[in-house]
């Protein structure tokens, strides 16, 4: 006898990540980075690495550090950054910050997200093989459960990121990187994009 009838399913509250080739010289962003590195000390936040101080868009500084190919590129995360927005969301960018991560052997960054970011781009320059993976967990209380212990990417991602290559993320998830195993150093854009 069939007790069941018209059932119905909908997937609520999803997040997503979103990752786009960005054409770049690398050579010349990794050389900017480890210049930059040398040129000013390193701010502590979520790295147990290297991490620049915070750059915006359209302010001079970061020309006069040495950073023009950087900018261009976070240019260009920002160009595709406002057609995902205004595509997918129908929103757009008011603000956009951004700084250089550079983990060297044995360095990573614990768990954290990105505050009053709505949009976070992270966009490799260098991402040798194990160099520590990016781990996306989702924050709310699914965290505290076990529904989802058997859903494949059902609360935790993990990464190996593509060097050249921008991943778009919802700025509120937790995330962290795992520790470089290798021995060459691995360099990130991180790009905080906040909307109207
Ligand atoms: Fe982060």
């Amino acid at each position: 006898m069939q007790m069941f009838s018209e059932s119905l399913n909908d997937d609520i509250f999803t997040d997503f990540i979103h990752s786009v080739k960005v054409e770049a010289d690398r050579g010349t962003l990794i050389q900017e980075a480890l210049a930059l590195k040398e040129l000013r000390e390193t701010v502590y936040v979520s790295n147990r690495g290297y991490q620049s101080i915070p750059y915006h868009r359209d302010t001079p500084r970061a020309s006069e550090d040495g950073l023009e190919s950087t900018e261009r590129v976070v240019e260009s995360c920002y160009e595709y950054a406002s057609m995902f927005l205004r595509h997918k969301y129908d929103c757009s960018i008011e603000k956009t910050q951004w700084w250089v991560n550079i983990n060297g052997k044995n360095e990573f960054n614990v768990p954290h997200q990105h505050g009053r970011c709505d949009l976070m781009g992270l966009f490799y320059i260098a991402a040798p093989s194990q160099s520590g993976r990016l781990v996306i967990e989702r924050n709310d209380g699914s965290s505290y459960n076990s529904l989802y212990d058997n859903v494949p990417m059902g609360r935790r991602l993990e990464i190996d990121p593509e060097a050249g290559r921008l991943y778009l993320l919802p700025g509120h998830l937790w995330h962290w990187v795992e520790s470089n195993v290798s021995e060459d150093p691995r360099i990130s854009l991180a790009v905080n994009f906040y909307l109207n």
